[in-house]
């Protein structure tokens, strides 16, 4: 699906830059340092496409690539922690939030969870603003080669538990490692099935 035909488009920084909304949108959101990026370049093969990097708060603007003419994939700027002057921060912050609250195809934001530290306050302010602009949303939890089996079972429990709070959370969790690409085949596949 993703591969071969997924190339950057542009990096917007205002909601007036925002490009057309005429396909389908999913977008990656989670707190700084996630795997963001490097789940969008696992998902497309391509390693350099999405910038990730090892400083938080590297992505900066909302970058949209194009899956042929088919998707929009939408790498987000981190929430949680950025390494930039306060007032830029806000900046990104209150942006992020329009985004996911005012864009019309946007079908699923894929909310990312490092699988060693579960669902945090930040987090559930992000599930909140979901559930409040009715956009369905499903975690995936990132960097599963960073733990043990054992694990995982915690993680998965504690995020299912506060999922079901959530009305506009779409059940299904999925774990990944972009590194080991664990759960990306499923990603893949999950996102082709959105209509
Ligand atoms: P911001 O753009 O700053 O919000 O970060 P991001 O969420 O895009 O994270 P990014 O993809 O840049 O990854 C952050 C760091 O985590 C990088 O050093 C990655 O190499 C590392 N990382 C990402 N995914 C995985 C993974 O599945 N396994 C392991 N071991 N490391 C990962
Ligand atoms: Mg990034």
């Amino acid at each position: 699906l993703f591969a071969g035909q997924t190339e950057f488009l542009k990096g917007v920084v205002a909601m007036n830059g925002l490009p057309p909304d005429d396909r389908l949108e999913v977008c990656f959101a989670g707190r700084s340092n996630v795997g963001k990026s490097s789940l969008i370049n696992a998902l497309t093969g391509r390693k350099g496409l999405a910038r990730a990097s090892n400083t938080p708060g590297r992505t900066q603007e909302i970058n949209f690539f194009t899956v042929g003419d088919d998707y929009y994939l939408v790498d987000l700027p981190g929430y949680g922690f950025a390494n930039a002057p306060l007032p830029v921060v806000e900046k990104w912050q209150r942006l992020l939030k329009s985004y996911l609250s005012g864009r019309a195809t946007l079908r699923r934001a894929f909310v990312l969870i490092d699988a060693r530290h579960g669902i945090k306050a930040v987090d559930e302010d992000i599930l909140t603003l979901l559930d409040r602009a009715a956009v369905t949303f499903q975690c995936v939890l990132t960097k599963v080669d960073k733990i043990k089996a054992a694990d995982r079972e915690k993680v998965f429990d504690q995020v299912r538990t506060a999922l079901s709070k959530h009305p506009a959370a779409y059940p299904e969790i999925v774990l990944t490692s972009s590194e080991k690409g664990d759960g990306i085949a499923t990603l893949r596949s999950i996102i082709a099935t959105l209509e």
